[in-house]
């Protein structure tokens, strides 16, 4: 099994492929050539944002590859401060101008909150009624052709069922962080029970699960790198693993993930502490 050639199938219907490549923290002036090599290399599923400020290189990639769009899944996400109506509609043209394709496959509300007020402790606000209103927005872009899937990203249960119970649309995916020592199991186990495709950002730890000396040895049982153990545990929990990385060496090692992580490997990696 070579996981470039597989795909996961969204509540929707719409296939999906079962790696994505990261572009967070890529400069515009450096994403199209990552994104160019990761066509190149077998990647067809990129996972970009607004707030990135790399769309244009991403699209720049896309267009120039020679694939067929539609062989291409391209996510998008309308940044978490944008909470109006009219500004996502804004948000929406904004991205498809920048990536100049016409249409993306997953449009993502980043985050439930301005990022601001994501990590503080009390919970002042809820914008229910805000991520309602992006919603109607996203909505109407599916029905418009301008997206063909709409998801959320960073939403707790509470927050994906308003948007169940005062929509018309079931989020097909919720990206969060998601990797060894952050497996978020009562959020994952809701999503997986109701038809939400998990994304997980962050396989590494943005890096920091590399470090880690306890996955030394579990990567070397296996012949492979930490980073490889990392990848391939999401995806053998349903996940839908995101690795970034700039280095071609690295894009390329991410996808070498055909090995399967033995059951009591698994019991080990789940009790690890992040
Ligand atoms: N929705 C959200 O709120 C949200 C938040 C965070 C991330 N994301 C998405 O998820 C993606 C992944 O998250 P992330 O950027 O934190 O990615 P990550 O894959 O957890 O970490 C990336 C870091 O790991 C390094 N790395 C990757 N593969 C490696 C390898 N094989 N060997 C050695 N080092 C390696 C990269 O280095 P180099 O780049 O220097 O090679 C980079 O420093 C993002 O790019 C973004 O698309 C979404």
């Amino acid at each position: 099994m070579n996981i470039l050639h597989e795909d996961f199938t969204l509540s929707n219907g719409l296939n999906i492929p079962q790696l994505g490549l990261g572009t967070w923290q890529i400069d515009d002036s450096d994403a199209e050539r990552v994104v160019s090599f990761a066509l190149k290399n077998g990647y067809r599923h990129i996972d970009t944002a607004l707030a990135y400020g790399n769309e244009v290189g991403v699209g720049n990639a896309v267009r120039k590859s020679g694939l067929e769009r539609e062989s291409i899944f391209v996510t998008t996400k309308i940044p978490a401060e944008v909470k109006t109506y009219e500004e996502a509609k804004v948000s929406i043209q904004q991205s498809l101008q920048n990536l100049n394709v016409e249409y993306v496959d997953l449009l993502l509300i980043h985050a439930p909150k301005p990022w601001s007020e994501m990590f503080k402790l009390e919970i002042t606000k809820t914008y229910h009624e805000e991520n309602l209103q992006v919603w109607k927005a996203m909505e109407e872009a599916v029905s418009s052709g301008l997206v063909k899937t709409i998801g959320v990203s960073n939403f707790s249960i509470l927050e994906l069922q308003n948007i169940t119970k005062n929509s018309n649309t079931k989020p097909t995916v919720n990206q969060v962080r998601f990797c060894i020592g952050d497996t978020k199991n009562e959020l994952v186990a809701y999503c997986q029970q109701n038809g939400i495709l998990v994304e997980g950002y962050s396989p590494n730890a943005t890096g920091q699960l590399l470090q880690k000396a306890e996955l030394q040895p579990i990567a070397a049982k296996y012949g492979v790198s930490v980073a490889q153990i990392a990848i391939r545990y999401v995806l053998q929990k349903n996940v839908l693993p995101l690795p970034k990385s700039v280095h071609e060496e690295f894009i390329v090692a991410n996808s070498q993930i055909d090995f399967e992580i033995t059951k009591d490997d698994m019991a080990i990696l789940d009790l690890m502490v992040g």
